[in-house]
């Protein structure tokens, strides 16, 4: 137990009826890198059920915020989704995760491409002025299948680039690519396709992914995963790791909660 922090929930938001996120009190000692995730959960039965969340905040934040899907039956979101304002979270000090700009060579666009909660580690990213000094351009590309399930775009869009610190940087550098795949919506279909179309580069004004300029940061389904890095590697990317850093890394978004 001495590897769990309690912390206070002080905020609850619910995006949808699938799709929901929280915020909590942060002991100032639990440090992370952005992008990283770490066991969260609560006290079920006299013992902790602990899942891995991705941070939202970024590791300046005072707080912790975390996004979460709601599965019916699953033993930690059927119990989180109920989760109110004074309640403890228990959350491991441990965190850890692939999601670091450290994994990847230098490059001049950084794509941060995350489907449903995967977008969760790629908010604390885009956070981080260090991301900035690295690339050039970073683009925030979002699958959801509803309009509704594109959480955080109003702070995407409208909050941070106000943001007294980063507003400035972020206009200059940062764009955002929601894509929506069961409803209209001004940008439509899976990643895949439009990766696979060069419809996403076309859409920004660039060119289309190659090795040699980009480099790309996936979160999302196993699905997702597979048939993006499919993609991508057809295109001569190689998976970077801290070891060994090249032009892609990727991280689940864990589903079977
Ligand atoms: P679709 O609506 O065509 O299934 P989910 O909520 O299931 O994780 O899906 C989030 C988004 O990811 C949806 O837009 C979904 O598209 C898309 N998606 C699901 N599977 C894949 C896949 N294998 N490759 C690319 N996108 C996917």
């Amino acid at each position: 137990m001495s590897t769990l922090n309690h912390e206070t929930v002080t905020a609850v938001h619910h995006w949808t009826d699938r799709l929901f996120s929280f915020r909590t009190t942060r002991d100032p000692g639990f440090r992370f890198d952005n992008g990283q995730f770490t066991m969260i959960g609560l006290m079920v039965e006299g013992r902790p059920l602990l899942r891995a969340y991705s941070m939202v905040s970024a590791n300046h934040d005072e707080f912790l915020e975390f996004l979460s899907i709601k599965v019916p039956d699953g033993p930690l979101t059927s119990r989180l989704q109920s989760l109110a304002v004074g309640d403890t979270l228990l959350v491991s000090r441990k965190p850890t995760g692939s999601l670091v700009a450290g994994n990847l060579l230098p490059g001049r666009v950084l794509w941060l491409i995350g489907t449903g909660t995967g977008l969760a580690p790629f908010l604390s990213l885009i956070k981080d002025p260090e991301l900035y000094e690295r690339f050039e351009r970073v683009v925030l590309v979002h699958g959801v299948r509803f309009v509704s399930e594109l959480a955080y775009r109003e702070e995407v869009t409208v909050a941070l680039p106000r943001h007294e610190y980063l507003g400035e940087i972020l206009n200059e550098k940062l764009a955002y690519y929601p894509t929506v795949t069961r409803e209209p919506f001004f940008h439509q279909g899976r990643i895949t396709t439009l990766i696979d179309t060069n419809r996403l580069t076309s859409d920004l004004g660039l060119e289309p992914l190659s090795p040699e300029s980009d480099r790309v940061m996936l979160c999302g389904s196993p699905a997702m995963l597979a048939d993006t890095t499919a993609l991508l590697e057809a295109r001569g990317f190689v998976e970077g790791s801290g070891g060994a850093p090249a032009h892609y890394v990727v991280e689940k978004a864990f589903v079977a909660r």
